[in-house]
């Protein structure tokens, strides 16, 4: 089955050109994001300049944890908002999604994973500046527990943005390394889909465009970051990727990032790009038909891919222990991504792919 309730406006001025829908949504929203892309992409601007009244929340950090959702859920009814806008990366999109839920059924802080107890939800319109969550299409949201220290998503049908409106513009005020991680976390998606053991056929077409669409313009958008066309096309490859984990979710690729980033803040799509090899290598006995389908549709293999990769460089400072693999693989092994493997997988080769990051 494919399900995806989500309007999708991917335009230059996608916030003008969906002016009169944001409104139709409400008379005040709440505006979810963090400190900065918000307002160096613009996108802040182009959204208050349709509202009257509406309420920024900006307190959303990377990894947005728990008690920043219970607040945002307290300003959102404490000043009368009726709808949420997500402005950012995946963090405030993800915190929106959780905030809008929040709000609707009066959750308390050790409920925002009760998926059984969401009735409703104000609606949740997702505008992007980053070009690898996504969360503009998905009903997935990632949180991260401040008291644990597990980080973990959650996805219900209630959580799918009504509106999503995708202006790759936002993305020029990017990072070098900002749109590297993200792309590779577009990328990641991607794979995913064809890894899943849910895995969507209707998607593969979208999953072989948008790998060759990152492919060929994540190196473009690095050498030129105002590169507006290979933005767009990063753009529209993170939708696509997005679209695929929607459908499929996502797998030990996933999972296994979460505790690096946790533990020692590697920024999400780098902690799936630093296992991306070892995950591939590890699925391909039982994907390596699609892989080869994908990676075919522009002319590369495995071996291209995988130099590809290794051009980009990507590594990251992490210290795995005999502490960390005796706490974080019990983790990873009891996450809901581990459903989605297409074979079996084992506590010691989930032990044996942190190992390889020394
Ligand atoms: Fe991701």
């Amino acid at each position: 089955m494919f399900y995806l309730p989500t309007k999708i406006v991917f335009k230059i001025e996608a916030v003008k050109a969906a002016a009169e829908q944001l409104r139709g949504f409400g008379k005040k929203p709440l505006i979810v994001t963090g400190a900065r892309s918000a307002i160096a992409s613009g996108a802040q601007q182009d959204v208050t300049a349709l509202f009257e009244d509406y309420q920024v929340y900006a307190e959303i950090k990377e990894n947005p944890e728990l008690g920043s959702i219970m607040r945002g859920a307290e300003v959102f009814k404490q000043s009368g908002c009726d709808f949420v806008i997500g402005i950012g990366g995946g963090s405030p999109l993800d915190a929106a999604k959780a905030i809008s839920v929040a709000a609707a059924n009066q959750l308390d802080i050790d409920q925002l994973y009760s998926t059984q107890l969401f009735q409703k939800a104000y609606p949740i319109v997702a505008i992007p500046t980053t070009s690898g969550t996504g969360s503009e299409v998905t009903q997935f949201s990632v949180l991260s527990d401040e008291r644990s220290g597990k980080k973990a998503g959650w996805g219900h049908p209630l959580a799918f943005p009504v509106l999503a409106l995708i202006d790759p513009r936002y993305t020029l005020s990017l990072s070098k390394e900002v749109t590297q991680n993200t792309a590779i976390d577009a990328l990641s998606h991607l794979l995913e889909g064809l890894y899943s053991a849910n895995r969507e056929p209707l998607c593969f077409p979208m999953i072989h465009k948008g790998i060759g669409l990152i492919v060929k313009n994540l190196p473009l958008a690095l050498k030129d970051p105002g590169n507006l066309e290979a933005r767009t096309a990063l753009s529209q490859a993170s939708i696509y990727g997005g679209m695929t984990i929607s459908q499929s979710s996502t797998s030990l690729q996933h999972s296994i990032g979460y505790p690096l980033t946790s533990e020692f803040g590697v920024p999400h799509g780098l902690a799936n790009g630093i296992v991306m090899k070892q995950i591939m290598k590890l699925y391909k006995p039982a994907v390596h038909e699609l892989l080869d389908e994908a990676f075919g549709s522009f002319h590369f293999n495995m071996e291209s891919f995988f130099s590809w990769l290794d051009d980009l460089n990507l590594n990251a400072d992490v210290q795995i222990t005999e502490e960390f693999i005796s706490q974080r693989v019990p983790e990873v092994m009891s996450s809901r991504n581990m459903l989605n493997n297409p074979l079996e997988v084992s506590a010691e080769q989930i032990a044996d792919i942190f190992m390889s990051l020394m």
